[in-house]
């Protein structure tokens, strides 16, 4: 009888360290809802590490030289921090700073401007943009993972495809697969707003923290909830950044892009290598006026380890991006603000040391997984 309750105890034992185990990928940390994951896209251990493969290929740039990976480096929070705009092959510069992967997983609509509507889509783009990773189209892509024998057994073994069976469909579920494992939360903030740790903000941050609530109205856009913060609406706002540079062409670009009515690949190669397109923002999406130089408002994790900062990379540091809010949106306190400014977006008359109160608290945003990012930049 003892054996028999012995074997019970053991057998039980492994069956809840399994449920731990498996229960785990989704289990988000602290201060983050559970991942979404489409139905026709389960999560697989092999299919998360065929995407990481895929997500570091140089091979699939025309020069063999770029990977995702080469805009969304881990070892700079998933971007290519300092740069301000992107560099893809030869070089070749966009309009547009990369923003980190790093819970892309929970953006209901991904890129500055929201044309993509899930991580699946969004994979395709890079690929055949001129100033990214440069292909004609996807073939050259497929030809690899049809023929690459380790590409062959794991396509096979995730999928049960070979050949002409597999397509861009398995190649983008692979990599949004990978994508939606990079996930950080758990950050100083999180332990103190969620788990009730007193001591883990510091006095700064959490004045800091009042003035993001109430002063700074920041959070009516880079939302908290009460048991998560992704510090983003999933909106799009016109907060004063790029658009002051077209102000005069705007009607004569606004017009020229309804009239070619472009399909949304063309959109794509059109906002990166266009800088004067790129700064009509989501209207080159929706086609409202209401939209013109309006961007997705980012989220703020891990902000002091991804400078610079907002779409076209033009603020180099968090105070350059206070002084903005701090002008009511406009980065030269002289300069008139733009004729479709967010309403939401008025001058915060903040002092120095209330700035500095905030900055701190943007500090207290960075996951454990990039602290170091963190101190080796100095914060700032
Ligand atoms: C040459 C640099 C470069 C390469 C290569 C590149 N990206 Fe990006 N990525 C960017 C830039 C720049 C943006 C923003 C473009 C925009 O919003 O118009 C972006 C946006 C994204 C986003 C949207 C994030 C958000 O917050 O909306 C995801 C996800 C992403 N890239 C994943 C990938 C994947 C997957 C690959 C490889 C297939 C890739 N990127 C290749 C530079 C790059
Ligand atoms: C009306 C909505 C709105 C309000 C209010 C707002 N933001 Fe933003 N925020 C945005 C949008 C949209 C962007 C991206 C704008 C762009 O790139 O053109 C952004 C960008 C940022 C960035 C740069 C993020 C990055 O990844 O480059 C920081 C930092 C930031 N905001 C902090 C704040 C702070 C602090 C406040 C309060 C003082 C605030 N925001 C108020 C919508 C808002």
């Amino acid at each position: 009888m003892k054996r028999f309750w012995f074997v019970v105890v053991i057998v039980a034992g492994v069956a809840l360290f399994a449920a731990a185990g498996a229960a785990e990928p989704s289990s988000p940390p602290l201060g983050l809802p559970a991942v979404p994951i489409p139905a026709d896209n389960p999560q697989k251990a092999e299919k998360i590490a065929l995407g990481d493969k895929l997500f570091h290929d140089k091979r699939f740039s025309s020069t063999g030289e770029v990977s995702c990976a080469t805009c969304h480096a881990a070892e700079k929070g998933f971007t290519d921090s300092p740069l301000s705009v992107s560099e893809g092959i030869n070089k070749l510069t966009g309009t547009r700073n990369a923003p980190t992967v790093v819970n892309s997983a929970y953006f209901t609509k991904l890129f500055w401007d929201g044309r993509s509507p899930t991580l699946e889509d969004q994979a395709l783009h890079p690929f055949v943009n001129p100033v990214e990773m440069g292909l004609k189209d996807h073939h050259p892509i497929l030809e690899i993972v049809r023929t690459d024998p380790e590409y062959v057994k794991k396509f096979n073994a995730v999928f049960g495809k070979s050949g002409d069976a597999i397509t861009m469909t398995e190649v983008t579920q692979a990599i949004a697969a990978f994508e939606r494992t990079q996930i950080a939360g758990n950050s100083p903030f999180d332990r103190w707003y969620f788990a009730g740790e007193k001591d883990a903000l510091t006095e700064a941050q959490k004045r800091g923290f009042e003035l993001f609530v109430n002063e700074g109205r920041c959070v009516s856009c880079h939302l908290i909830e009460q048991t998560q913060a992704l510090f983003t609406d999933n909106r799009f706002h016109n907060v004063g950044v790029g658009i002051n540079d077209i102000q005069a062409d705007v009607p004569e670009l606004a017009g020229e892009f309804l009239k070619a009515e472009a399909t949304l690949s063309e959109v794509d190669v059109k906002v990166l290598t266009d800088k004067r397109t790129s700064e009509l923002g989501r209207f080159a999406v929706s086609r409202g006026f209401d939209d013109l130089g309006a961007f997705k408002t980012p989220t703020l994790r891990n902000i002091d380890v991804t400078a610079p900062y907002m779409h076209d990379g033009g603020l180099a540091t968090l105070r350059e991006v206070m002084d903005h809010y701090n002008n009511g949106g406009v980065t030269n306190a002289e300069d008139p603000v733009n004729d479709f400014l967010s309403g939401g977006i008025r001058p915060l008359n903040l002092s120095d040391e209330q700035i500095d109160d905030l900055i701190a608290f943007m500090e207290a945003l960075t996951s454990p997984e990039f602290a170091h990012l963190a101190q080796a930049a100095g914060t700032e």
